[in-house]
């Protein structure tokens, strides 16, 4: 019985970490690009517990390699395969808001489902539906919350007196996780969506933030409005200095330039999304997770 790590050569570094952390083998994905666009994949080195490292942040090309990849392995005898993706795309999409709207999330939950018989990611962003096992019974999901990680990266240089504000009631039982461990102050606040950059807000209780340190704490940055948003209340009702962290930060450098200039001094994120925004690692989360869940698989 042998286990290994799957990775792209764009996420070695990650994957890498994680496999340390586990002690596990490693082997590159051989991937080619035809000229129209189709790609190539092969599996070099069989296993017979494959886990594949991909995070699904732009993930639509993403998605169709994962299933030749989860193919190739079965083809060189892999009894199963179990998808990493510390970032796990289409979950916001959880119900039609609009007649004919595809429900992504539970499009791509079933996808995953018949292709790989696990799946561990990080802070999904499951909002309506309770887990993706909800979804797709038969998927043996580990969740990973990078609450834990992002405290820990805090911990050195908290200043006193901070406060930390999760922008919207769905960050919530998040940004209570983050701020427990480090002893400081919350507020949440209430948000309506517009349109995707569209947001408006209000932190009952920002009267607390004068004078004071914020930490803005969300699940995910996507174009970065709601944090916008928030850092104009929150340096109109008197914070000293506001920074952000995350676990996913999907914000292009466009967006991070405006969330500098909308005064957020500081954006840290976990390293599930690639970028100059990661400031913590999560493969010692993800480890810890597969091997409660699969420790007796890890040869
Ligand atoms: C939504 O509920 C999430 O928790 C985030 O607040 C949201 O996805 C952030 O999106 P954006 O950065 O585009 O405002």
């Amino acid at each position: 019985m042998t286990a290994a790590l799957y990775y792209f050569d764009d996420e070695a570094d990650a994957a890498n970490r994680l496999g340390a952390a586990l002690g596990m083998a490693c082997h590159a994905i051989d991937r080619r690009q035809f000229p129209d666009g189709e790609s190539l994949i092969r599996i070099t080195e069989p296993a017979t517990t494959a886990f594949v490292y991909r995070s699904l942040c732009q993930p639509n090309d993403k998605l169709v390699e994962l299933l030749l990849v989860a193919s190739a392995l079965r083809d060189r005898g892999a009894a199963r395969v179990i998808l990493v993706a510390p970032y796990l795309a289409y979950m916001r999409q959880d119900v039609a808001f609009l007649p004919g709207q595809a429900v992504s999330q539970r499009v791509i939950t079933q996808l995953i489902a018949d292709h790989f018989q696990g799946l561990v990611t990080v802070d999904p962003h499951l909002h309506r539906t309770p887990n993706l096992e909800a979804i797709a019974p038969q998927l043996q999901v580990a969740y990973v919350s990078a609450a834990g990680t992002l405290a820990e990266m805090l911990r050195p240089d908290i200043a006193p007196g901070t406060i930390m504000v999760g922008p919207d009631g769905e960050s919530r039982p998040w940004v209570e996780s983050v701020a427990k461990p480090l002893g400081c102050d919350v507020l949440v606040g209430e948000k309506v969506r517009f349109g995707d950059r569209e947001v408006e807000l209000t932190v009952p209780g920002i009267e607390q933030v004068a004078g004071r340190p914020v930490i803005l704490v969300d699940d995910m940055i996507s174009t970065g409005g709601t944090l916008l948003k928030c850092a104009a209340l929150l340096q109109a009702a008197g914070a000293t200095r506001i920074e952000a962290v995350t676990a996913h930060c999907l914000a292009s450098h466009d967006d991070l330039a405006h969330l500098e200039a909308g005064g957020i001094q500081r954006v840290r994120a976990t390293d599930t999304v690639a970028g100059v925004t990661v400031a913590a690692a999560i493969a010692p989360a993800l480890a810890a997770a597969i091997r409660e869940k699969w420790g007796s698989l890890l040869a």
